[in-house]
Order: C-alpha cells, then sequence, then structure tokens
C-alpha cells in the first residue's frame, strides 16, 4: 500500500522464507534478511518504521536495545508504528506462540519502553480479540520520535493524528 502512493518502501525479517514469501507476494518490493538488532540503514533515514508484531518474540531484557536500534534510524519525527499483544497485569507474560515463544505486555508498560527509547506514544489503537490471541487485547501504539539528528531540527508533528485514531 505503502509503495502504490508512491512512498519507497522496503521490508526486512531475519528469516530466509519469510523474506522468499514476501518477495513472491510483493514482486515489485524490495525484501532483504536482516536482524532488527542491527538494521542494514544509516542513522536518520527513514521517514518510517512499522513492526508489525515483529517484536512480540524478543525476551523483555532485549527490547530496550532493540527499540533503540528502530529509532536509530528514523527522522526527526519520524513515526514507528508497533503493534503487540496486550495482557493486563504488571509484567509482560510468555506465552507458547506458533514458531517460537512471545510475550504479551501491559500497554502502559510497554509505552513506558517506547519513552525510554526517546518516543512519545501518540495514539494507541485497541483491537478486538480474536478468539485465538492467548490475551486480551492487541495493541498498535504509534509514536514519534524525539530526537536530534547532526545538521537537523526535530519535527513533532503531533497535530497529524488522524481523528479516526483514539486515545485508548
Ligand atoms: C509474528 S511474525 C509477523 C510477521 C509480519 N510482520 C506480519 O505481521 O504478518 C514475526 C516476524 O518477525 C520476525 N522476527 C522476529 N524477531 C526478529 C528479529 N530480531 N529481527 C528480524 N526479524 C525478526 C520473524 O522472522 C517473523 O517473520
Amino acid at each position: 500500500m505503502l509503495h502504490d502512493l508512491g512512498l519507497d518502501a522496503f521490508g526486512l525479517d531475519l528469516s530466509p522464507a519469510m523474506v522468499d514469501h514476501a518477495r513472491r507476494a510483493h514482486p515489485a518490493l524490495r525484501f532483504d534478511e536482516a536482524r532488527m538488532e542491527a538494521l542494514p540503514i544509516e542513522d536518520c533515514a527513514l521517514g518510517g518504521v512499522l513492526a508489525h508484531y515483529s517484536v512480540i518474540h524478543t525476551p523483555p531484557g532485549e527490547l530496550p536495545a532493540l527499540l533503540a536500534e528502530q529509532v536509530r534510524v528514523l527522522a526527526p519525527g519520524g513515526l514507528l508504528l508497533v503493534s503487540f499483544f496486550a495482557t493486563d497485569g504488571s509484567e509482560p507474560v510468555r506465552f507458547d506462540h506458533k514458531v517460537t515463544p512471545a510475550y504479551s505486555w501491559p500497554v502502559d508498560r510497554f509505552a513506558e519502553l517506547l519513552a525510554g527509547a526517546g518516543l512519545v506514544t501518540f495514539a494507541r489503537l485497541l483491537h478486538d480479540p480474536a478468539s485465538s490471541q492467548p490475551s486480551g487485547l492487541a495493541v498498535t501504539a504509534a509514536s514519534g520520535a524525539l530526537r536530534y539528528c547532526v545538521g537537523e531540527m526535530p519535527v513533532i508533528r503531533l497535530n497529524a493524528v488522524p481523528n479516526a485514531v483514539s486515545d485508548e
């Protein structure tokens, strides 16, 4: 969809099978093997990062470094859209997932991690739980990067939040 809008979009995944699948499904787009822990991308190079259920397998202790890596590649004012499974309580919960274990997160705890990475969460989109999901809600938190890149000033566009996206 981003490509159809004329944007330069590409995809990364550590799994060769997932990269093959993506290439076959979207032959016009670029997909490469890479780990989120070490993105093959220069500092401040991207206007946005979409991590669609990509971080759910990351052990909680490793998530701050992974988010910091995503922030590193965002341009000032860049956006991170991150989707994950939500849970009640105060701690992340490990659960069995199809391929490898995953973690659901208390939404506010995840927001704290985003803040620790220099991001401001300005919207949360809560989905109704599907019966196959192990926790009550899935959440998308969209965050604007609050950071300086050398020689540039930050642009924070909080007023760009669509009305359709609610606070909770
Ligand atoms: C639950 S799947 C989601 C796939 C896709 N984003 C979607 O929404 O359909 C999680 C994906 O994240 C990838 N992944 C997990 N940890 C990763 C890491 N550290 N670096 C790169 N990719 C990773 C897995 O290979 C897998 O393809």
